[in-house]
């Protein structure tokens, strides 16, 4: 760790050890690598597929899909969420179509077999008929293990599965300070593109491209002068691997280049914010690294009066920094103040060149109240929209960018001329996951 790092009043993750496998392209191009890798790693961890607020009643139920999975989770009347795979126990026909719904009983389109929100099947046709007995009260849907926490609903397709909250690691205890489970969704993006799930996640488990893809930096760009509202300098840059798998990158918040005009005036979004918690952009002027500090303390002091209740039990670094998250596998998150980015890719069934990618926004309440933080889209809670690839619409600000690159990537990887990855230090976290996709495949998963 460089001695520039910043440090924080949060705990170190472990020194993890890696091999230095070499990654090479058909990693992310080849059937039977996607073969071993839905085998040996997606069917044994846990999966963010859910939103609590979706299922509000008993009956309510939600299906999202993973690979060849469709997985349909629906609240129960005792509160909780139970998941099941998406198939007539009959014979073998899909029970929803659509993304979401309520019912007092999920009712197959073949033969009319009826399964109660519990997975109970209760009516079946000519029930006197089968040589087995009735199935009714005797066949029930097939379960997964089902989780609730921060407000999202997991699942594992492994009945010998550890809890959520080992498998979280330290995630765990960091989120629960949050209250994320109040937080609204204000966008919600899906796309399938056409690269591998691995290309998107990747590109979010490193900030390297940052300079490049999104500030328009050349080879004659001194790369610790275009701070932006994030300080990604790497030797400034802290990063954390968990045992778990997980890892945690954490940028200061930099109000550094690109927060003043040439005259050191302090500029939007930061001297709306800075007003906001009674603070002078005029005393800043030419000095915004000074607000970092200031945002803290006067956060700090006004926020919990203001409703910004997470406020009183976070430290003052996530008052203004950035902190991202990589859950393994497949769920990349920024977590600001009071935003938090959610970034998923999801394999398809069958063809290793092309991923469902998500990209989410969530936002405290209290900052949808003041209108103050950087969120995004409108203030209501907002239902997903499924854009296409390569239609010209957006997917979100930014992002736009990295999808750009995930599609060259993809095709790059197809190249018998790429010899496989040759990675920075500060891309540690990339070569960590892969690592551990190797240990899932070969049958060491973590204790
Ligand atoms: S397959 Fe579902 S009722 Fe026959
Ligand atoms: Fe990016």
């Amino acid at each position: 760790m460089s001695e520039n790092t910043p440090t924080y009043n949060i705990k170190d993750y472990p020194k993890q050890q890696m091999r230095g496998s070499l990654l090479e392209g058909v990693r992310y191009t080849c059937a039977e690598f996607f073969e071993k890798e839905w085998e040996g790693m997606w069917t044994k961890v846990w999966l963010l597929l859910g939103r609590e607020s979706e299922l509000p009643d008993p009956g309510d139920w939600q299906m999202e899909p993973v690979g060849i999975e469709e997985i349909l989770m629906v609240r129960q009347t005792n509160g909780g969420v139970k998941a099941f795979y998406n198939v007539c126990q009959h014979r073998g026909n899909p029970l929803v179509e659509d993304a979401k719904g309520s019912v007092k009983r999920f009712v197959c389109k073949y033969h009319s077999w009826a399964y109660l929100p519990d997975g109970e099947l209760n009516f079946a046709p000519d029930k006197d008929d089968f040589p087995e007995g009735n199935p009714c009260g005797k066949v029930r849907l097939s379960e997964l293990s089902c989780e609730t926490f921060a407000g999202f609903v997991w699942v594992n397709m492994d009945p010998k599965c550890m809890s959520l909250k080992e498998y979280l690691g330290p995630i765990w205890d960091e989120w629960a300070l949050r209250n994320l489970h109040t937080w609204k969704r204000t966008l919600a993006n899906s796309m399938w593109l056409p690269c591998n799930w691995k290309v998107v996640l990747d590109n979010f488990n490193e900030s390297y491209h940052v300079p490049t893809v999104h500030m328009g930096a050349t080879t004659e760009t001194n790369r610790k002068e275009i701070r932006g509202h994030i300080n990604t300098y790497f030797k400034e840059t802290r990063f954390d691997l968990a045992d778990e798998g997980h890892n945690r990158m954490i940028m200061e918040g930099g109000y550094g280049v690109g927060s003043t005009d040439k005259d050191g005036n302090i500029l939007e979004p930061l001297a709306s914010q800075l007003r906001y918690w009674d603070l002078d952009p005029e005393d800043f002027k030419s000095k915004p690294e000074d607000t970092r500090k200031a945002l803290q303390q006067a956060k700090r002091r006004l926020g919990p009066s203001r409703g910004f209740e997470h406020y009183a039990r976070v430290p003052d670094e996530q008052f203004t920094d950035a902190f991202h998250y990589t859950l393994f596998p497949n769920f990349a998150v920024s977590l600001w103040s009071d935003g938090f980015h959610f970034l998923r890719a999801r394999p398809h069934p069958d063809d290793p060149q092309q991923c469902l990618f998500d990209n989410f926004w969530y936002a405290s309440p209290a900052s949808l109240d003041a209108g103050t933080e950087l969120n995004r889209g409108s203030e209501q809670e907002v239902e997903r929209t499924l854009l296409e690839y390569g239609s010209g619409v957006s997917i979100g600000l930014g992002i736009d960018d990295d999808v750009r690159v995930f599609v060259t990537q993809q095709r790059g990887f197809r190249s018998r001329g790429f010899k496989g990855v040759y990675l920075s230090s500060q891309e540690s976290r990339i070569r960590r996951y892969h690592e551990l996709i190797d240990d899932y495949i070969e049958g060491r998963l973590p204790k």
